[in-house]
């Protein structure tokens, strides 16, 4: 695996595959990589097949998505570790630039990009600015990679559509796979912030996944949202979370759903535990629903058949 620090690099590097014809798969990181990071790089390759295909990480800890009261100073830096997973799950190309690369006139003088209406619910009214920094950062490593395909994890729900918008309304031609969520085994969504927790912390942190099944199953058995989200934030609160939400919302929009709507539905939480705040989301099963429609109204599939 190649490392390079600086965009004429990347540049030259990625614009030689173009030549011999090569397609270009990209996996943005903030490095400290775990087994999450790792399963989008296998992803990456497989999604695009074939042998001359090529894949390329970025590992930058993006100053302006930080919020000035967050954990940027401390987030956890690992690069000789990273380098040695990437190397092994098959990256080609790392891209780990210093702050002056991605910008240039400083950050306080540098191009924001906003997204619009998915950037203000949930994340963004806990962490104002947050989805500017994303989205600036994202599209300043999309122009400069200029990948066919990038992947990023449902973990982060709410960028995965901020990314997804962004690439509709500036037109960038990249398919964008979004990967399944990696866990522990207790059902904590793997973070690099998971090691900012104490071993007690981190086996308590598993009741986050528990709870958003338990609000899936809320849902599916008919429960108003308000209550399934009430129970929810009572969980957590019991083992001393603190909530900043804990919300059935439209998987699409990230509104609030119609009180009969069963389809499209997604749970989030995000929930401080000591002094690492967790985020982890759950589609709401939809065949589960059905099921439980028909179960529940007694409806069966006569057999057209032998109803002749
Ligand atoms: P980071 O938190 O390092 O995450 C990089 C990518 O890994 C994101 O797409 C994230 O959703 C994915 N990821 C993290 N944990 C995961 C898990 N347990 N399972 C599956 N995927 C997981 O997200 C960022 O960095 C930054 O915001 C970035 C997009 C790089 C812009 O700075």
């Amino acid at each position: 695996m190649d490392i390079v620090t600086t965009a004429a690099e990347l540049r030259a590097r990625v614009a030689a595959w173009r030549r011999d014809g090569a397609r270009v798969g990209f996996v943005p990181t903030m490095g400290n990589l775990h087994n999450g990071h790792f399963s989008l790089i296998t992803l990456c390759r497989s999604a695009m097949g074939g042998r001359a295909d090529r894949v390329v990480a970025s590992i930058f800890v993006n100053p302006t998505q930080f919020g000035p009261n967050e954990d940027y100073a401390r987030y956890p830096r690992t690069p000789a570790q990273d380098q040695a997973g990437l190397a092994a799950h098959g990256c080609d190309l790392l891209f780990a630039p210093a702050v002056e690369e991605m910008y240039p006139f400083g950050i306080g003088q540098s191009v924001r990009v906003e997204v619009p209406i998915v950037s203000v619910p949930l994340e963004g009214e806990h962490r104002p600015g947050h989805f500017v920094g994303v989205a600036s950062v994202v599209t300043k490593l999309f122009n400069l990679v200029q990948p066919d395909v990038a992947v990023f994890g449902r973990k982060d729900y709410q960028q995965l559509l901020v990314v997804e918008r962004l690439l509709r309304d500036l037109r960038l031609p990249i398919e964008i796979v979004g990967a399944p969520i990696v866990r522990e085994a207790n059902g904590l969504a793997m973070s690099s912030r998971n090691q900012y927790l104490s071993p007690a912390e981190r086996e308590r942190a598993g009741l986050i996944h528990v709870a958003l099944l338990a609000m899936q199953d809320g849902v599916n058995a008919g429960t108003p949202f308000a209550d399934v989200e009430r129970i929810a934030v009572a969980m957590l609160e019991k083992a001393r979370f603190v909530t900043d939400y804990a919300v059935v919302r439209s998987a699409q929009t990230l509104l609030e759903p119609e009180p009969g709507q069963r389809c499209g539905l997604i749970a989030l939480i995000a929930a401080k535990l000591g002094g690492t705040r967790l985020i982890d989301n759950l589609p709401i099963d939809e065949n589960a629903a059905v099921r439980r429609l028909f179960e529940t109204n007694h409806v069966s599939f006569a057999n057209p058949l032998t109803n002749l």
